[in-house]
């Protein structure tokens, strides 16, 4: 047995009671008469004691070999400590050791096991394994996996039941590159791991499944931010028979029924936004509705004097800064800086200071007068002692500069506050969307999503204007999950394909399968997924998922632990048929 207890279990209770302990060293003193040990596993810390009088003195002599990370077992009594640490559970015991065993040696660890620790990202990936000895990776970990398993009861509860969907598949398309693997039997053809298991859950409904879900892995090729894996984890659901209300209405109920497992916060019902008014009213279909400064939209109010600028751009808009008339102009200055950067894009920006006598100071004044400014003020709800920052430009890029703004500045004023939680679901999303980069339209979600019945016949018209099923839930400006409700007639679904360009041919070779299986009785059905990751982090009040994931990548895509991608010999590749010349070394 290496262990009675665990390090983060005994208490005064336990007092004189025989224990066995095993763990790693965190660290030691050695006063010479007497030498202490914590010692820490995924429990706790227990603090261990070996002395000159009670401890054999071949055991004492071991101990003060003890390096820090060593793997150890000791046996030996619980005692009252005479110096207690009120900080930590077990702190008013100890353990008077009597016997020692190494199990294992450990090499110095490149950074400090601790809580604030002196390695930097890259050498904590590189050993992985060791941070997540340290509390803020530990905890994380077991927090997921506290998420992971609500979700399974409250789904489980409802009758959903897990099922497996193949990672070796053919395309699906969900707006990212695929990952893509070489088949050896095969030769010159690949599978694609899948970006989602879409199409699948969609043939489970026509299997008659019913309620599905599935804790799974998806793989994308896209460029890689804190919110974003390669690789990452979807709580994956579809239901058979149902309207978008009866999906929200489930989803709702799981997401309040985490916030309460979980955070042991108790949310309300959760609004609902159209897309149409999340983009006029916060610029971004993910808005963060913890604080205000919504936009006000000044072009009534700025576009019948002078200033060429605000005349000629198709939005002029504006929010808000609660408190902001008291920036200096230098602060400004940088604030302009900062929406000139290429990231945000924005050419300059106006600004307003509504000083506390209910007069403003602007930087066009030139141009407006008093009641020019008393009227944006209104706009933007803007009250004395607050600053109004406009932009002027095309409506939807100058939208997405004034969202990256206000955001920056919530950020700045501690508006985003990390344990308070603001869901909402944001509804009628556009089905298509306009790709400058290839002319043509895309669908916004997937191209299973079905159009909304009464915006049918603007297909052949007004392609841009139609709505669709699609729904996104929201949580602190993130988007956490999003689905739609499916078309599910072989006829529709070919209308689809071809205002989204394919040909005939085209649609069939890819996705002749799931039209096939239309023809055999599909339900009608929908669902949605929700990032895992990104609810995780979350509901722990972060951001970045990497901080959540055992085993993330970094930026590159990289691996850095493990050192993946890497290249393969030419046997493997001459294998898999496939002839490309090796970087020299
Ligand atoms: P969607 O593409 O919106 O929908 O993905 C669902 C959710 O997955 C999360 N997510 C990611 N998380 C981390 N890293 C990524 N690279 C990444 N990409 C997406 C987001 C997102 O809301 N099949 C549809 C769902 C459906 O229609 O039912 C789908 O995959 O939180």
């Amino acid at each position: 047995m290496y262990r009675s207890h665990t390090n983060g279990e005994l208490r005064i209770e336990n007092a004189n009671q025989e224990v066995t302990l095993s763990g790693w060293v965190q660290k030691s003193r050695d006063k010479g008469f007497m030498v202490w040990v914590d010692l820490r596993d995924r429990y706790g810390i227990t603090q261990l004691i070996f002395d000159e009088d009670r401890t054999p003195k071949e055991i004492l002599d071991k101990a003060k070999t003890l390096g820090r990370e060593f793997v150890i077992q000791v046996k030996g009594t619980v005692i009252e400590r005479e110096a207690k640490n009120k900080n930590i559970a077990t702190g008013e015991i100890e353990v008077l050791v009597k016997e020692l065993t190494i199990l294992n040696e450990a090499k110095l660890p490149p950074f400090t096991i601790e809580d604030n620790t002196d390695g930097g990202e890259d050498i904590r990936m590189k050993y992985r394994y060791l941070d997540i000895r340290r509390n803020p990776v530990k905890n994380n970990l077991i927090f997921r996996s506290k998420v992971a398993q609500e979700v399974r009861n409250y789904l489980s509860n409802q009758d959903f039941i897990e099922v497996e969907t193949p990672y070796l598949i053919k395309s699906t398309p969900e707006g990212a590159r695929d990952f893509i693997v070489p088949s050896r039997m095969n030769e010159g053809e690949f599978y694609a791991l899948p970006q989602s298991p879409q199409t699948f859950k969609q043939l489970l409904m026509v299997g008659g499944m019913d309620k599905y879900f599935q804790i799974v892995k998806c793989f994308r090729d896209e460029d890689l931010r804190a919110d974003r894996q390669p690789e990452f984890t979807q709580i994956d659901c579809e239901l058979a028979f149902v309207e978008q209300e009866d999906i929200l209405n489930i989803f709702e109920g799981m997401t309040r029924h985490l916030l309460k497992k979980v955070n042991n916060v108790e949310i309300g019902d959760f609004p609902r936004m159209t897309f149409e008014h999340a983009m006029k009213t916060y610029g971004n279909d993910k808005p963060d509705i913890r604080f205000g400064m919504e936009f006000g939209e000044l072009n009534t109010v700025a576009q019948h004097k002078d200033f060429k600028v605000f005349n000629d751009a198709e939005l002029v808009v504006g929010i808000a800064v609660p408190n902001g008339g008291s920036y200096t102009r230098k602060e400004i200055d940088k604030l302009i800086e900062w929406v000139k950067r290429p990231q945000v894009g924005a050419l300059g920006m106006v600004y307003v200071k509504c000083n506390e006598d209910g007069t403003f100071k602007s930087s066009v004044d030139k141009f407006y007068d008093q009641e020019d400014l008393a009227a944006w003020a209104k706009a933007t709800g803007a009250k004395a002692g607050d600053l109004i920052c406009v932009l002027s430009g095309p409506a939807n890029k100058t939208r997405a500069q004034l969202s990256a703004l206000r955001m920056e500045l919530a950020e700045r004023l501690g508006l985003r506050k990390s344990n308070e939680f603001a869901p909402l679901w944001v509804v009628d999303f556009p089905l298509l969307e306009w790709d400058e980069e290839t002319e043509r339209y895309h669908a916004m979600h997937h191209p299973f999503t079905s159009p909304k019945k009464e915006d049918m016949e603007l297909l052949d018209t007004d392609p841009g204007k139609v709505r669709a099923n699609a729904y996104d839930l929201v949580l602190n400006g993130n988007e956490i999950g999003g689905g739609s409700i499916r078309i599910y007639d072989k006829a529709t679904q070919e209308l689809m394909f071809k205002h989204l360009g394919f040909t005939p041919e085209e649609a069939k070779e890819q996705f002749g399968f799931l039209m096939n299986a239309f023809e055999y009785g599909a339900p009608p059905h929908g669902g949605l997924a929700f990032g895992l990751d990104r609810l995780v982090a979350i509901l722990g009040g972060q951001e970045t998922i990497r901080d959540f994931i055992a085993f993330p990548k970094n930026n590159s895509g990289r691996d850095v632990m493990i050192n993946a991608p890497a290249a393969v010999s030419q046997e493997v590749l001459s294998e898999l048929n496939i002839n490309i010349t090796l970087p020299t070394e």
